[in-house]
């Protein structure tokens, strides 16, 4: 069994994290740290738990520790704010642990890779540039995770040229505490900080072309536009595709089922199908369908053709599982079993 630390392992996605990893038939929790408030004491204690399991015992017990570079750890998955994970994840790496990140703190650097694996496997390679002794992997926001899923089984058969996207992005996405209830019950929110330029420019760079030292964007146009809703994980995403060649409903369906680029490595936390699409007129919904494929598969719905280069569909991502430690997970192993 491998080792992992996880950092931030008090908050939403490092509640995730710990579910997830429950069984795991490689990686095994080492270490749990959070900030000075959680540090000494029990992670039973510490934690503001909120998902419907209650923690394993053994890990209720463990104490929770700070973040300093001293863990027995393979791997470190990191869960931390944005506003402290950058100095944090850079001391890690340069003190020789492999860091997979949830923050966007290195996402943009040009030698860290952005990483959903089904869509760009190698970029993980990008991570020979850094010049540290261990390594950062980064996954991008949880809106862009689902958004390039379901636009890269189009990409790689009709080409892209123009991207419109609208989300409606669940309370969880903004952690714990988060969103007040007196701002969001009753409520939309049409704007959530530095959200619309981190899919623009997120999404070009995974989309994007590796080359030896770093990623080429990719030229499509892209605009977004994102909402705060009182849902509370799930984010819903309307998007509108025009591509470059010829497309029809009939194919992206097609393209949307015949897309399972990782079935031959058999990693655990990939789903089966990546990307699902429902064909009833009143799906995806978050609460129906945020948990297929265990909260990995991105679920397609209300796929309509416009005209015959553009077509529009609404997607579904379980923003703490797919669009945060779920993803992290699977980059974790798609290193361990591949480049590690
Ligand atoms: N929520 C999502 O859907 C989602 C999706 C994609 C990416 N992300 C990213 O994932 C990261 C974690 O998000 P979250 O939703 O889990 O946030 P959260 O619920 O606010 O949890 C934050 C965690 O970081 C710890 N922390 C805060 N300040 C710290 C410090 N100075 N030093 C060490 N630890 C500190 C907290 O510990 P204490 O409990 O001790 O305060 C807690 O464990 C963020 O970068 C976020 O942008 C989140």
């Amino acid at each position: 069994m491998k080792k992992l630390a996880i950092l931030g392992a008090t908050g939403l996605v490092g509640q995730r994290f710990i579910q997830l990893l429950s069984g795991h038939p490689f990686f095994e929790i080492s270490a749990l740290a959070a900030s000075d408030n959680s540090s000494g004491k029990k992670y039973g204690e510490a934690v503001q738990w909120h998902l419907e399991t209650p923690p394993p015992d053994k890990i209720s017990e463990m104490v929770v520790r700070d973040c300093r570079p001293d863990f027995e750890a393979d791997y470190v998955l990191s869960a931390l704010p944005s506003d402290v994970a950058g100095p944090i994840e850079a001391e890690l790496a340069a003190a020789g642990y492999v860091v997979f990140s949830n923050a966007s703190s290195h996402r943009l650097d040009q030698d860290v890779p952005a990483v959903v694996p089904e869509v760009n496997l190698d970029h993980l390679n990008l991570i020979h540039s850094q010049k540290t002794p261990g390594k950062i992997v980064t996954n991008p926001n949880c809106s862009t995770t689902g958004l390039v899923m379901a636009l890269k089984p189009i990409m790689d058969k009709f080409g892209l040229e123009a991207i419109e996207v609208v989300t409606m992005q669940a309370i969880s996405g903004a952690g714990y505490p988060g969103v007040s209830s007196l701002d969001i019950l009753d409520n939309i929110i049409p704007y959530i900080k530095n959200e619309e330029e981190k899919i623009q420019r997120e999404a070009k760079k995974i989309l994007g072309e590796r080359k030896p030292d770093r990623i080429e964007p990719a030229s499509f146009s892209l605009e977004a536009q994102c909402n705060r809703v009182p849902v509370v994980d799930g984010h819903l995403l309307s998007v509108f595709v025009r591509t470059e060649e010829k497309v029809t409903v009939k194919e992206v369906i097609k393209a949307f089922e015949d897309f399972a680029p990782l079935k031959s490595h058999k990693l655990p936390t990939a789903p089966d199908r990546p990307v699902i699409h429902w064909p009833d007129l009143e799906a995806p919904q978050p609460r129906l369908h945020r948990n297929s494929g265990g909260g990995m598969s991105v679920s397609i719905g209300r796929l309509t053709q416009i005209s015959e280069k553009q077509i529009r569909f609404v997607a579904l991502v379980h923003n703490t599982i797919r669009g945060a430690a779920g993803c992290a997970l699977l980059n974790a192993e798609s290193y361990d079993l591949l480049v590690g």
